[in-house]
């Protein structure tokens, strides 16, 4: 015990600075700990962010989230200053665009370039809502973008890897990876349409830069340094992020996307840095709109990430569904066929439907909303920061500063929104009809649960600038391959390996593709 002896000779005001400070100490946790002591979650997790840190290791946020707001309410508390939140009226009115709430440093891990911020990291808000505006019109397709253009040969490029090298005939089997292939598809369109500099890897089937295994290696990664943006400030500071992103010899994973990404943008720019050339994609309206050379790198490297793996994650669970639910492949496959009959949608070999044709197909819509809904691909804590004044958020206040993040899952999953069976995949619930085949008979029920199943992208002011991109991909991705192949399941008792870590990473979904025989009529 001798070791823990104050030596005599210290004088007694060290000592009682020193129980001073322990006291000030305790009584400021104590303090923090009872400013949401009142709001109901699991034991202890008030006391220090451990937990909340813990569960982030896990790589299985989806189910995390929604098990603890089905235990705990719609109101959760999760760390000292962290809540989740599974209401949808509360997570609207965060981010509506006059809300006085903004994004809390949970949003620091979202730089991808250690010390640069981009339209998703920013916690400024007159920065974040100048560059939306910026890039709002190239997102949205409409300044003659040649959007629909690089999506239809990317889709053209998908089709032609199957047939190349995984038609399945007979016996002779030819085991196909989908969820690799379609990541190879969303990052051709995403570093074709981000920078103009597709990663063709859908030709070589092949990653080709190991962006995609470096992706698998940093997303876990970024998902638990999120939750403690004290850390992550202080290694930016010490420049320790900086050197960890600049390991290796660029001729590979995210630096050498990165350089590829610089390398296109400045070739839009001269040495001065003014506009050079006025290419009518993407990039060129962002820089039209005034993002500078500094913003656009930084840009064109997130838009990469916020793309690919959320477009991949809702076309797997979707086609993961309507490959094994007969009632839903039959009766999307009887609407494309009939549509073809009629020429209502183009069946020539190298044809693409229009994102027009698609819409047109209601049960086609049906499917879309339904796997939008039932894997809602991303799924981290997002959170915003109270405003200093506070709030009252179901029925409890909440000071201000307090992280208020979501829980979206519990929202798609609602039994009061998307009753009587939120848990199975049912596309007939999204069309209006008085038959009785589970279809929606209140026009006034289908309305509220369109607005809900939209907040997957988020929204109001934070809503994702994608969002167009993602839907005219799911608008063709199906009806394309379905109406060529038909898809089995290798091994149905293991249909994929999911991971969630605020996005999914899927792999393993191991496929057997027929060419598809002739519809009947
Ligand atoms: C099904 C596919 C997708 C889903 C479910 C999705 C969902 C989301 C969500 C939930 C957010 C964050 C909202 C918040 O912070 O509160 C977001 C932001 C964003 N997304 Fe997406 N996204 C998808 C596809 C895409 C695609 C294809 C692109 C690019 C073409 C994209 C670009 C962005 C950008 C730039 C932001 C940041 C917006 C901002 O900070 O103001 N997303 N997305
Ligand atoms: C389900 O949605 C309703 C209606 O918007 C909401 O009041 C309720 O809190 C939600 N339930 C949960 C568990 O979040
Ligand atoms: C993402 O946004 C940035 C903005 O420059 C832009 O540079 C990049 O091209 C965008 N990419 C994508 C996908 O849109
Ligand atoms: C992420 O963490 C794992 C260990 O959990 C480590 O092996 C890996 O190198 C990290 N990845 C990156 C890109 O930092």
């Amino acid at each position: 015990m001798a070791a823990f002896d104050i030596p005599a000779t210290k004088p007694a005001i060290v000592n009682a600075v020193l129980l001073l400070l322990v006291v000030a100490y305790g009584i400021s946790w104590f303090r923090s700990w009872r400013r949401l002591s009142h709001i109901p979650g699991p034991r202890g997790w008030g006391w220090s962010i451990i937990p909340w840190l813990r569960l982030h290791t896990r790589a299985d946020l989806f189910d995390q989230f929604y098990d603890l707001t089905s235990a705990y309410g719609p109101l959760v508390r999760v760390g000292p200053n962290t809540l989740i939140c599974s209401d949808p009226d509360v997570l609207r009115r965060l981010s509506a665009p006059r809300s006085p709430y903004k994004r809390s440093d949970w949003y620091f891990a979202m730089r991808l370039n250690p010390g640069h911020d981009n339209i998703f990291s920013t916690r400024d808000e007159t920065r974040h809502e100048a560059l939306r505006r910026k890039m709002a019109a190239g997102y949205s397709g409409k300044e003659n973008v040649s959007l629909e253009h690089d999506i239809n040969t990317c889709l053209l490029e998908l089709i032609d890897l199957i047939e190349r090298k995984y038609l399945s005939t007979g016996g002779n089997i030819l085991p196909m990876d989908l969820a690799r292939k379609i990541q190879f598809f969303t990052s051709d369109i995403m570093s074709q349409i981000a920078f103009d500099y597709k990663f063709h890897d859908l030709e070589h089937d092949l990653d080709r830069w190991g962006y995609l295994a470096e992706i698998e290696a940093l997303f876990p990664n970024i998902t638990w340094t999120a939750t403690v943006p004290g850390f992550l400030k202080f290694m930016t500071k010490l420049g320790l992020l900086q050197k960890l992103a600049a390991v290796g010899d660029g001729s590979m994973g995210m630096s050498k996307v990165k350089s590829l990404a610089f390398e296109q943008v400045s070739k839009r720019f001269d040495s001065d840095g003014k506009l050079k050339d006025e290419k009518r994609d993407m990039l060129g309206s962002f820089i039209r709109h005034g993002l500078t050379q500094a913003e656009a790198q930084q840009e064109s490297l997130l838009n990469l990430t916020a793309g690919s793996d959320t477009s991949a994650t809702s076309m797997r669970a979707t086609l993961l569904n309507i490959m094994t639910n007969p009632r839903v492949y039959r009766t999307l496959m009887a609407e494309i066929d009939d549509a073809i009959a009629n020429g209502r949608i183009p069946s020539g070999p190298t044809d693409i439907i229009t994102e027009a044709q698609a819409k047109e197909l209601p049960y086609l819509q049906a499917c879309i909303k339904e796997g939008l809904r039932w894997y809602p691909a991303v799924t981290g804590e997002l959170s915003k920061e109270v405003p200093p004044q506070g709030d009252t958020i179901c029925g409890y206040f909440v000071p201000g500063g307090t992280k208020l993040g979501s829980s979206i899952k519990a929202v798609h999953r609602n039994s009061t929104l998307f009753s009587p069976d939120p848990e199975s995949f049912r596309p007939e619930r999204w069309i209006l009809s008085s038959q009785p085949n589970g279809h929606e008979k209140s026009e006034e029920k289908l309305k509220e649960m369109e607005r809900n199943n939209d907040l997957v992208f988020g929204y109001g002011k934070y809503q994702c600038l994608g969002k167009p991109v993602a839907l005219m991909e799911l608008n063709k991705v199906f009806v394309e391959l379905l109406r060529r192949f038909e898809f089995e399941t290798k091994n149905p008792l293991k249909l994929w390996h999911t991971q969630c870590c605020g996005t999914h990473l899927q792999k393993d979904m191991w496929v057997v593709v027929r060419r598809k025989k002739a519809a009947a009529n």
